[in-house]
């Protein structure tokens, strides 16, 4: 499993785009390298590869490459940034993405898109989020381009604004979600949809315990997922739990720092 990163070098709270981020809180910068480095030494204990972007100044979110672009089969959607503050890093990361040979597709510039923040692989069904970042109707457009299903779901809560904040897929059949950051409707849909289901209280989501990644039978996330271990037990996985304090000011988490590059790829 390839993983894609990009090192904290620039990383800090310069704008307010998400409820969790205070201009006024100041970032750790050396221990947001402590952070960033366990989670790479993490990944690669377990067996992950690790390949890291180059950091730019002036663009503090680029740590967090899930928003890259969403990855399947060697083709990447790349990301058409809600927020202005964050749409220079779009050539940064078309730019690393055809380095690594994926073919790169751009949706309709008035499509909002945030990458594998909102979008995120059961099986080969995508499940994409909406309602903050990403727009519904980018949705089809990303199903088409990459050639799978895409299943909606509706974001309510704005600390939940990116899918991955609050519904994370474990294996083919196994999600960790938390219901009540999406409408009831769409909660009912995941539980329709995948066979098994973990669900996650909002207060231990409000930890990033859903923003986590599966590696080799092992889930890696937050300190808060010390709360899921006996569910996360009960479905064959170890939990890794690593300090996030640093990232999470910014409104992000494990999941949020990592683009698995080879989703669909045999
Ligand atoms: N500060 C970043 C933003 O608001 C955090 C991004 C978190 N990424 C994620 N995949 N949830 O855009």
């Amino acid at each position: 499993m390839a993983i894609l990163m990009c090192r904290p070098d620039f990383f800090g709270i310069e704008y307010e785009i998400n409820p969790w981020m205070r201009v006024a809180v100041s970032v750790d910068r050396d221990l947001a390298a402590t952070q960033w480095n366990s989670l790479v030494a993490t990944y690669t204990r377990l067996g992950a590869d690790v390949t890291l972007a180059e950091p730019r100044p002036g663009l503090p979110d680029m740590v967090f490459s899930a928003n890259a672009a969403v990855i399947w089969n060697g083709a990447a959607v790349l990301s058409n940034f809600h927020h202005a503050e964050r749409r220079g890093e779009e050539p940064f990361w078309r730019q690393e993405l055809e380095q690594r040979g994926l073919t790169v597709t751009d949706l309709d510039r008035s499509l909002s898109f945030e990458g594998a923040g909102d979008a995120l692989f059961v099986g080969s069904r995508l499940f994409c989020g909406y309602g903050f970042r990403t727009d519904r109707d980018a949705h089809a457009a990303v199903g088409r381009a990459l050639g799978v299903d895409v299943v909606s779901l509706e974001l309510v809560d704005p600390r939940f604004y990116h899918l991955d904040t609050c519904f994370c897929p474990l294996n083919e059949r196994t999600v960790l979600f938390a219901p009540d950051a999406m409408t009831p409707a769409s909660a009912r849909l995941v539980r329709q949809l995948v066979p098994h289901v973990i669900q996650v209280p909002l207060d231990v989501a409000a930890g990033f315990a859903c923003n986590a990644m599966p590696v080799g039978g092992s889930v890696v996330s937050s300190l808060a997922a010390t709360r899921l271990e006996e569910p996360l037990a009960d479905a064959g996985f170890a939990t890794v739990e690593l300090p996030m304090s640093e990232f999470m000011k910014s409104g992000g988490g494990v999941r949020c720092l990592s683009l698995p590059l080879d989703a669909g790829s045999a």
